[in-house]
């Protein structure tokens, strides 16, 4: 592991300086820092086992505010295609929801988007994929695209009993954090995590494993060593606690790197895209229509199209 320089060489005391700390490391890292090597990528690796949509457990973070403003959208497009693959975690009824898909599940947490909330949030989608004995768990959240042709292809490329823990990390080196390891004793840690609003995947084999660490009220009291986010926890506990490396993929994307850069030629393969605000610029990926941008703002609607055009409210004039 790289030695941590002086930036990171510090605890992250709140979320907000960690949210501050994700984006001014992608600045320092320059515009290619998006980009990381391939060597993980699913399209380069053969396919290990046979994987069907129903083998895949995709948790999709939300909030009851946003279930108009973006989980709609999501539901319009890529959850449309494989509803059993999806399962909502939020935070409050929506009994229109409910009628739209059944997989709701009202998580009873606070609605604040504090740390201990998305880890009451990340510690139910948790229970709930051991619970569904599917072979792969995901977390997503309301932001993010999933491709979910290039997700099963890349999923299928290793074996869901072996220890596997992929997706993209946020810094270009570990999270420098304190552990404490008893009332009045810390200690510092260090380790890789997937940045959570890329998406990351966890074979079950390794869920297993994770169980001590996350299973019923753990993941809380786990993250509460820490004091760190629900996504920097499961780094934590697979990485340090664990033992198992992150695999780094670039084919996961957040809304923190620049989205422009997803080259629209390569869409087919990308496993998570997003959109939103990145350095006080709007942030979507770069794609010619069907949609133009004032209609179709995070490009999801295009993107959508690009990949099933067979959609019955994809204009059939486009051609690609
Ligand atoms: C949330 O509360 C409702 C009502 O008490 C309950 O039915 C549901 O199981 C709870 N959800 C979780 C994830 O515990």
């Amino acid at each position: 592991a790289a030695a941590a320089p002086g930036a990171l060489a510090r605890e992250v005391h709140s979320l907000s300086e960690y949210f501050n700390l994700l984006t001014r490391a992608r600045r320092d890292a320059g515009p290619s820092s998006g980009s990381v090597p391939r060597p993980a990528d699913g399209h380069a690796r053969p396919p290990a086992e046979q994987l069907a949509p129903r083998d895949v457990f995709i948790a999709v973070k939300t909030t009851r505010k946003f279930h108009r403003a973006r989980l709609d959208l999501l539901l319009e497009t890529w959850i449309s295609r494989h509803k059993e693959m999806t399962f909502i975690f939020t935070d409050g009824e929506d009994e229109a929801l409910a009628k739209h898909t059944g997989n709701v599940v009202n998580t009873n947490c606070s609605a604040a988007h504090s740390r201990q909330a998305l880890s009451c949030k990340m510690a139910v989608e948790y229970d709930r994929f051991i619970e569904s004995g599917r072979k792969w768990f995901c977390h997503v959240d309301d932001d993010n695209y999933v491709n979910l042709r290039a997700l099963l292809r890349l999923l299928a490329s290793y074996l869901h009993t072996q220890d596997v823990y992929i997706g993209k990390p946020s810094l270009d080196r570990p999270i420098q954090a304190t552990e404490r390891v008893s009332e009045n004793k810390v200690r510092p840690v260090h380790f890789w995590f997937a940045t959570g609003g890329a998406g990351f995947c966890i074979s079950r084999g390794l869920a297993l494993k994770m169980s001590p660490w996350a299973s019923g009220g753990h993941f809380m009291s786990t993250a509460e060593r820490i004091r760190l986010p629900d996504d920097c926890t499961i780094g934590y506990i697979v990485e340090a606690l664990l033992g198992v490396p992150l695999i780094r993929s670039g084919l996961f994307h957040s809304h923190l790197e620049n989205l422009q850069q997803v080259p629209a030629s390569e869409l087919h393969e990308q496993v998570t895209l997003s959109y939103g605000m990145f350095e006080n610029k709007r942030n979507a990926v770069h794609v010619k229509g069907p949609f133009s941008v004032e209609a179709d703002p995070s490009r999801f609607r295009s993107i959508h199209c690009h990949l099933y055009p067979d959609t019955p409210w994809c204009p059939h004039t486009a051609i690609f």
